[in-house]
């Protein structure tokens, strides 16, 4: 039953419309700031909001972002959904984030949104990843350096944390790095803001 298509599909669907909730809108709204796709790197993440806005922000940004997913995913593991199909939930929440319907299909990144997934199915990699994370970012001063490398390295830590789902976070990291594509060409030039 658990892994059966017809549970896992509507749950991957439910998966996207939660990952369409982007923390950076929501908190700036609330916090009566401007928009954060209007400023700086116009992302609405993390990284766009520390920069824009402070620690505080920053903060609340990311934990709507990396736990958004944990209620489908919760949902998920209760139904003893075999790994691909918790992979495939966690890929419609980060679907979501970065492609939301509402906004016309321009959303984020998908850093924060990938690591609250797999702080869930792959709690060692995303664990790991978050300290090699926050080094980079404290030693290159840049969000997108901390995040390319980060995702690069998440399935290869993944092949010794966490084997059954390799395919999963090498999927996850895949798309982190092709949504890094403006980040990749800014910080060829020398133009990619430091944090
Ligand atoms: O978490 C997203 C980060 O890697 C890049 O964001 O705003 O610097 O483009 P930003």
């Amino acid at each position: 039953m658990g892994s059966s298509l017809e549970v896992i599909l509507p749950l991957t669907a439910l998966a996207y419309l939660s990952g369409t909730w982007l923390g950076a809108i929501s908190v700036c709204r609330w916090a009566g700031r401007p928009d954060p796709r209007l400023s700086g790197s116009c992302n609405p993440g993390f990284s766009n909001v520390l920069r824009q806005h402070g620690v505080p922000l920053a903060l609340a940004t990311l934990a709507i972002d990396a736990l958004k997913s944990w209620p489908v995913l919760l949902l998920g593991l209760w139904l003893e959904l075999p790994p691909w199909g918790l992979g495939l939930v966690g890929l419609g929440v980060l679907l979501g984030h970065c492609y939301p319907a509402w906004y016309r299909f321009r959303g984020g990144k998908a850093v924060a949104s990938a690591f609250g997934v797999m702080l869930l199915l792959t709690p060692g990699v995303a664990l790991v990843s978050a300290v090699i994370w926050a080094l980079l970012a404290w030693w290159a001063h840049t969000a997108a350096v901390a995040s390319l490398t980060s995702a690069t390295l998440a399935p290869l830590l993944s092949l010794w944390l966490a084997p059954d789902f390799v395919w999963v976070v090498l999927v996850f990291a895949g798309l982190v790095v092709a949504r890094h594509a403006i980040n990749i060409g800014r910080l060829r030039q020398g133009k990619e803001p430091h944090l």
